[in-house]
C-alpha cells in the first residue's frame, strides 16, 4: 500500500460555510449511531429489505426528500435539489444482511435468528442516511441535485444494483460514488485506487460422464475419472499460458467428485472451481479457454461433457478522472485521515454495475481496530469501529459536492 496524501489541517477552501458544513455532518454523528445500532438489531436478507426500506423512505421524507419506494423490489431512491445549479450526483448504500448467526453479546447485536449485518452495510445505509440529512438541512448551499440510491441484496447473485438501474437510477446522473466501511483497514485509513479494484467472482461447473466398467478392463470403458485428472492439469496452463502475464488472475479448481469403488471404473466426474478477473478481456479469455479445454480433453478421452459457467457480478473498475477527484477531495478535509492508494482485492461488489453506466469512484473506509484483530467481513464476530461511518458520510459529501460543482 502507497501512501498517496497525509492530510494536513484545515480544508483548502476554509471559509464560514465550510465550517458550519462540518458543525452540521458533526452534529448527526449520534444520530447516525443510533440507526445504524437499529438496523444491526433488526438485520434482513437480500431482497427482504421491508422494514429497513420503509424506515429509510419514512426517514427521508420527513426532511422533504422525494422519496421513491419498491425501486429493485425492496431498494428506496431519495432526490434532493440543491438550491444552486450544478450537476446530479448519486451516492449509494447497500442494505442488505447475511444469513448468519450473530454471537456478539452487545446490547445492539441481531434480534433476529440466523441473520445479521456480518458486512457492515447497516452503516453503509446509517451513514448515507446522515449524508441525506445533512444535504436537507444544507439545501440553500448546496450546488446541483443529489439521487440517494438505498440498494437491496448486494450480497445475492444477481444483486440489486443492475435492477435499480434498469428502474432508472441513474437517470440524469452524471457521477456516481459508493464506499465500504473496511475492518482489514483500521480506522484513520481511507483507500482506492484508479481503475480496477474488485474483482469479478465467477464460478464454473464441469460434467463428464461417460461409459464405466470393470477395473480390470478398461479397454471396454471410457475413463471419466482420467479425463477429469487431465482436464484439472490443463486448466493450469490457462493463466498461465493464455491471460497477459501482467493480468492479475485466478483460476481454481475447487471440486472434484468422481467414483465409488477400488475395482470400479467411474461413469460421472464432477469438477466445480472458481475464476477471478479484473478484466473483462481476462474474464473473457479464461471461460472461453475453460470451455475449448473441456470440450476437447473430454474428446481426447471418449467422454462427454457439459459445461456451466456462472457470471458473478463485473469488476470494479474505477474511472480515473473521478478517482483523481476523490483523493483531491479526500486530503482537502481535516479529518486527520491517512488517504492511500491501496491494492486490488479479489472480492466482488455489484457496483460495478453503476460503473460500467456513468464515471464514479468506489473507496474503502478504514473501520477496524488499531491492533488488526477486527473479525473479518461475513464473520459471526464481525463490527466496525463506528466513528468510521462519520469519516464515510464527510467523504461523500465533499467528493459529490466537488462533481456537483464542476463547470
Ligand atoms: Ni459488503
Amino acid at each position: 500500500m502507497r501512501t498517496f496524501f497525509y492530510n494536513g489541517k484545515m480544508g483548502k477552501k476554509g471559509g464560514r460555510s465550510e465550517m458550519l458544513a462540518e458543525e452540521t455532518i458533526r452534529a448527526l454523528e449520534p444520530d447516525m449511531v443510533a440507526w445504524r445500532r437499529h438496523f444491526h438489531r433488526h438485520p434482513e436478507l437480500s431482497f427482504q429489505e421491508f422494514r429497513t426500506s420503509e424506515r429509510i423512505a419514512g426517514l427521508l421524507e420527513s426532511w422533504g426528500l422525494e422519496v421513491r419506494r419498491g425501486v429493485a423490489g425492496t431498494g428506496v431512491i431519495g432526490t434532493l435539489r440543491g438550491a444552486r445549479p450544478g450537476k446530479t450526483v448519486a451516492l449509494r448504500a447497500d442494505i442488505d444482511a447475511l444469513p448468519i448467526q450473530d454471537q456478539k453479546t452487545c446490547d445492539y447485536a441481531s434480534r433476529t435468528p440466523g441473520v445479521m449485518h456480518a458486512c457492515g452495510h447497516d452503516g453503509h445505509t446509517a451513514q448515507l442516511l446522515a449524508v441525506a440529512r445533512y444535504y436537507s438541512l444544507r439545501r440553500q448551499e448546496t450546488a446541483g441535485t443529489r439521487v440517494f440510491l438505498f440498494q437491496p441484496a448486494e450480497e445475492t447473485l444477481p444483486g440489486g444494483a443492475a435492477a435499480m438501474i434498469r428502474e432508472g437510477a441513474l437517470d440524469g446522473v452524471a457521477a456516481v460514488f459508493g464506499c465500504h466501511l473496511w475492518t482489514p483497514f483500521p480506522y484513520g485509513v481511507v483507500a482506492t485506487r484508479p481503475g480496477p479494484i474488485m474483482a469479478s467472482p465467477d464460478e464454473f461447473e464441469i460434467e463428464i460422464a461417460g461409459r464405466g466398467g470393470h477395473a480390470g478392463m478398461p479397454h471396454l470403458s471410457s475413463d471419466v475419472l482420467l479425463a477429469g485428472a487431465h482436464l484439472v492439469t490443463a486448466i493450469q496452463s490457462i493463466v498461465s499460458r493464455n491471460v497477459d502475464p501482467l493480468e492479475a488472475a485466478v483460476v481454481t479448481v475447487g471440486r472434484f467428485a468422481a467414483g465409488t469403488a477400488n475395482n470400479v471404473i467411474a461413469e460421472t466426474c464432477r469438477i466445480g472451481g472458481t475464476v477471478r478477473t479484473f478484466t473483462e478481456e481476462a474474464r473473457g479469455i479464461i471461460r472461453r479457454r475453460l470451455e475449448e479445454t473441456a470440450a476437447h480433453v473430454c474428446a481426447l478421452h471418449g467422454a462427454r461433457q457439459e459445461f456451466r459457467y456462472v457470471e458473478g457480478y463485473p469488476p470494479v473498475v474505477n474511472d480515473p478522472k473521478e478517482t483523481a477527484r476523490f483523493f483531491r477531495a479526500a486530503s482537502a478535509l481535516d479529518g486527520g485521515w491517512k488517504v492511500t492508494e491501496c491494492d486490488r482485492i479479489m472480492a466482488g461488489e455489484d457496483f460495478s454495475y453503476y460503473l460500467q453506466e456513468r464515471p464514479g469512484c468506489y473507496f474503502f473506509v478504514g473501520a477496524g481496530r488499531p491492533d488488526g484483530s477486527s473479525a473479518p467481513h461475513h464473520h459471526p464476530l464481525f463490527d466496525i469501529e463506528e466513528k468510521a461511518m462519520f469519516a464515510a458520510a464527510r467523504l461523500l459529501i465533499a467528493v459529490a459536492d466537488d462533481a456537483a460543482e464542476e463547470n
